[in-house]
């Protein structure tokens, strides 16, 4: 009887769907195919098959493992076969300031040990893998270059490669080889805390700059660079939807049918996959309830079978756990839908443990084992790790600390600032000043690092720091000094914006505090800070202000803006602040030394609750649009604006 009854349960829900939002996907929806610039290599492919013909079932599950460095030893790495470690946003060899050559002995460390086995044929390196998603940000002293959202405003493709080149270069430097990045996600609502790692709304300007960025951290065998020693294994980021949840709110829920969702979210991955990157991170969010960790639907048809996805799924931090039925220890679901390495940062071991009986018992077939596997290999050896260049101590870049933080990055960085910075407003075209001004400084951005830089920095959340952790970085206050170093300007600094002679002009610094994922979701735009009250007082004493934000996103400062003479969009620019000055000044023969470029690659919202709010949209009314930005030749004199 009861089989009857659940071939009969079986028979209701297959032809009514009963089961997955996913299966009622339309099958006759196209995605979009990539052309990877890295072909398939037949020799490459013999290779693999060769290889995991000779590994063992426990080499193979141990292949597909990622720890996070923090709890695994190299012993472990040799005993379990272990195929990746990571270190997250904050995560260091040893503590804090870790140096070079402590980065360089870990990898190396682990390196060697991923190699320690009996039968060299199956010595299967290990890749080592770190958000390196604004420069090497886990690196005190490294290039810190402006967030996405500001490299959006640059729309420089050859200056987003360019970063991609110095941030892959100051990665191989520490002995690692895998960014966790570019992040291509399209944030459709900017109340989500990951905002800032989206370079638009815009998913065709996504798809410009996530290409070139993949160049730049890659290579490319059209410029014979291709995994060079300087360069590393790109990561596009996070499959699918990340940024498109209801309400901004962080692994929350992507409501869209599939043609919207592959419209809106997919122009980022084929812009990376056809520029080559080898792996893909799938991300905390659902899809109409589902969970993408556990999404058959979209990591294997769509990604690898119709997009033609030929590298490897890394899960995200834990995300397996939350697809349903499944644990941090434990999650067959997750391989069998297509994530091919699960990053499981804390309980591996268990995890290990448990995905083997699962291959054993048939949960999770061998073939599904052997494609996750071949997968992880094939990226492996198109890196060229299999040669001396998966050796740390081999690399012709790691360990040479002097290139970290170059003065030739932090150039490019200065020019990244200068390029992304947005003019809102400059009514009585207040900018640029001149260096023989007398200038108030004020503001809780002014001197400070923490809020230049944002989230992902030295810490996780860009918490707990200060700017001794930022050796060879400028502030914007420093930046302002050293613009009228050479002339007859005064710079007066006060954190609460008082003065004793009174300034010609006042430039305040405000915004918000460092924080990175789900700790930056917000309920809406509104915006005010204590240095509000500064503006107030200035803006009565009928002093020229100009007001620069440091911000993830666009916020609603509309007062802020109404008592600003002039308004500046700095978004998180990173260790070069004095990029800022460069724009702001006028140069020795008071002409103007560079002009303003940047344009904002996310609406501007003119209420707090304008989110989302989109180009394209019905009604579309922001307070400023996709696209805006002033410079020296527009003569705009904005008016006061209606305040909520
Ligand atoms: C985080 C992020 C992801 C990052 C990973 C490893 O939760 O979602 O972007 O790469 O964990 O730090």
């Amino acid at each position: 009887m009861k089989i009857i009854f659940s071939l009969f349960l079986v028979f209701l829900i297959s032809s009514f769907n009963l089961y997955s939002p996913q299966v009622v996907a339309n099958d006759a929806l196209q995605w979009p195919r990539i052309f990877s610039a890295i072909d398939v290599d037949p020799n490459l492919e013999r290779r693999i098959a060769s290889l995991l013909s000779e590994m063992t079932l426990k080499e193979k599950v141990g292949q597909i493992i990622q720890p996070e460095i923090k709890n695994v030893s190299p012993a472990e790495v040799t005993k379990y076969h272990l195929g990746s470690v990571l270190s997250a946003g904050g995560s260091y060899p040893a503590k804090r300031h870790s140096d070079i050559i402590t980065w360089v002995a870990a990898a190396n460390q682990f390196y060697q040990a991923s190699i320690k086995h009996p039968n060299k044929r199956t010595a299967i390196p290990i890749i080592w893998g770190v958000d390196a998603v604004h420069g090497h940000n886990n690196v005190v002293g490294a290039t810190i270059f402006p967030h996405n959202i500001g490299l959006g405003a640059t729309r420089n493709s050859n200056l987003i490669r360019a970063i991609g080149e110095v941030t892959a270069r100051e990665v191989s430097v520490t002995g690692l080889n895998w960014a966790f990045a570019p992040t291509v996600a399209v944030a459709r609502n900017q109340r989500w805390g990951r905002t800032y790692e989206s370079y638009s709304e815009n998913p065709e300007l996504v798809a410009q700059l996530a290409g070139a960025m993949v160049v730049g951290l890659q290579g490319h065998p059209s410029r014979g660079d291709l995994f060079a020693d300087d360069k590393v294994i790109a990561t596009a980021k996070h499959f699918i939807g990340d940024g498109g949840t209801t309400n901004g709110i962080d692994q929350g829920d992507t409501e869209l049918d599939e043609k919207a969702l592959r419209d809106l979210h997919v122009q980022g991955y084929v812009a990376a996959l056809d520029a080559g990157a080898q792996t893909v991170m799938a991300s905390f969010n659902s899809w109409n309830g589902n969970k993408l960790h556990g999404n058959h639907y979209l990591l294997t048809h769509v990604l690898k079978e119709q997009m033609g996805f030929d590298g490897f799924v890394i899960g995200d931090w834990n995300g397996h756990e939350q697809v349903e039925g499944c644990s941090a220890q434990s999650c067959s679901q997750a391989i069998n839908a297509g994530v091919d390495m699960i990053m499981v940062p804390d309980d591996w071991r268990a995890f290990y443990k448990n995905t083997l009986r699962q291959v054993k018992k048939g949960e999770i077939s061998t073939a599904r084992l052997n494609d996750a596997v071949s997968r992880i290999l094939r990226v492996k050896l198109r890196a060229g790790l299999f040669t001396e260049t998966g050796n740390p101590l081999k690399n012709a870049f790691s360990g040479r600390a002097q290139i970290i933080g170059h003065p030739k990055h932090r150039a490019i960085a200065r020019q990244a600032v200068r390029e992304s910075i947005v003019l809102l407003k400059n009514n009585d075209s207040l900018l640029p000043l001149s260096p023989t001004s007398r200038i108030l400084v004020t503001g809780a951005g002014a001197d400070n690092l923490v809020m230049q830089s944002g989230g992902w920095t030295v810490t996780w959340q860009g918490d707990n720091t200060s700017n001794v952790d930022f050796p060879g970085a400028t502030s914007i206050l420093h930046g302002i000094k050293s613009a009228i170093s050479h002339s007859t300007g005064v710079v007066d600094y006060h954190s609460q914006g008082e003065y004793k002679v009174k300034p010609d002009v006042a430039i305040v610094v405000f915004g918000e505090q460092a924080y990175a994922e789900a700790k930056g979701d917000i309920e809406d735009l509104f915006f005010k800070t204590d240095d509000f009250k500064i503006l107030e007082r200035l803006y009565r004493d009928g002093i020229p202000t100009v007001s620069i934000l440091l911000s993830g996103r666009p916020l609603f400062v509309t007062e802020q803006i109404n008592r600003s003479t002039a308004f500046i969009a700095a978004w998180l620019p990173g260790s070069e602040g004095q990029g800022i000055a460069d724009v702001i000044f006028t140069d020795d023969s008071a002409g103007i030394a560079y002009d303003f470029q940047g344009k904002i690659s996310f609406s501007w919202p003119k209420s707090a609750d304008q989110a989302p709010h989109n180009l394209g949209d019905n009604n579309y009314q922001p307070l400023f649009p996709y696209g805006y930005g002033l410079n020296y030749t527009d003569q705009t004199n904005l008016p006061w604006f209606v305040e909520q």
